[in-house]
């Protein structure tokens, strides 16, 4: 048997999302990579809203702001009217002040490490993370609740989030493969999002299924347990 990242990658060139922001399978085989400035502006958009909702804005923002440099010459209310729907306006302001760093610090081009990343306005470990792997290919681990159910789920760890955040983030850290891990990123998303649902997961489908301690367990359907509040 494959590895289980080869086996999810495997999965995601076939089944994988055809998202705006990113490269599908033929392009992807021709050696083609992501706009760092697309895989930037959709990290912060997908914060706190589904993919079917960020569509439309991704394509309205890189339709009047092609590149990184033409938003941070944009001025605040034209990009405040954009975003309007979108909410969480504080992302909006970040999203401005980091074109101007990028524009006016680094020449207008992303830096490509998640420490790096990490400085920029609005840039928090996640995003950093998201960016370094999406655009630039470096194995950094992407851990957002749809991989913290999909790890607890695999690995049948039951202790209850929030305390179980440590363990769920070095698990997805080990599985993390060296060899195109935005991609894996992508792709473990993209498991939580279609099959791993927080309700009725469809086990049937999953790349995972026969690795699945949850599944064998009956506990999948339950996982990740929260403390009651
Ligand atoms: N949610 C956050 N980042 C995403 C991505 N790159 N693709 C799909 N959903 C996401």
């Amino acid at each position: 048997m494959r590895e289980p990242a080869a086996e999810l990658l495997a999965w995601y060139d076939r089944h994988g999302r055809e998202l705006p922001w990113r490269v599908g399978p033929a392009a992807r085989a021709r050696g083609a990579r992501p706009d760092p400035y697309h895989v930037w502006l959709s990290e912060v958009m997908l914060q706190q809203t589904t993919a079917a909702a960020v569509r439309g804005y991704f394509h309205r923002f890189t339709t009047l702001w092609p590149t990184v440099e033409a938003l941070a010459a944009a001025e605040d209310g034209r990009v405040m009217g954009e975003w309007a729907g979108l909410g969480y306006y504080a992302r909006a302001r970040n999203l401005l002040k980091c074109a101007r760093v990028i524009a006016e610090e680094h020449g207008g081009r992303f830096p490509e490490t998640a420490e790096e990343l990490r400085r920029l306005p609005g840039i928090g470990p996640y995003t950093a993370a998201a960016i370094a792997a999406i655009a630039f290919d470096r194995p950094e681990t992407v851990v957002d609740g749809n991989v913290e159910r999909v790890m607890a789920r695999l690995h049948d760890i039951r202790t209850p989030l929030p305390a179980a955040k440590p363990e769920l983030t070095a698990r997805a850290a080990e599985m993390t493969p060296r060899a195109r891990p935005g991609c894996y990123a992508q792709a473990v998303m993209d498991l939580g999002a279609t099959i791993c649902t927080p309700k009725r997961p469809a086990c049937g489908l999953c790349p995972w299924r026969e690795g699945c301690r949850g599944r064998l367990a009956g506990t999948a359907p339950e996982l990740p347990a929260k403390t009651p509040k």
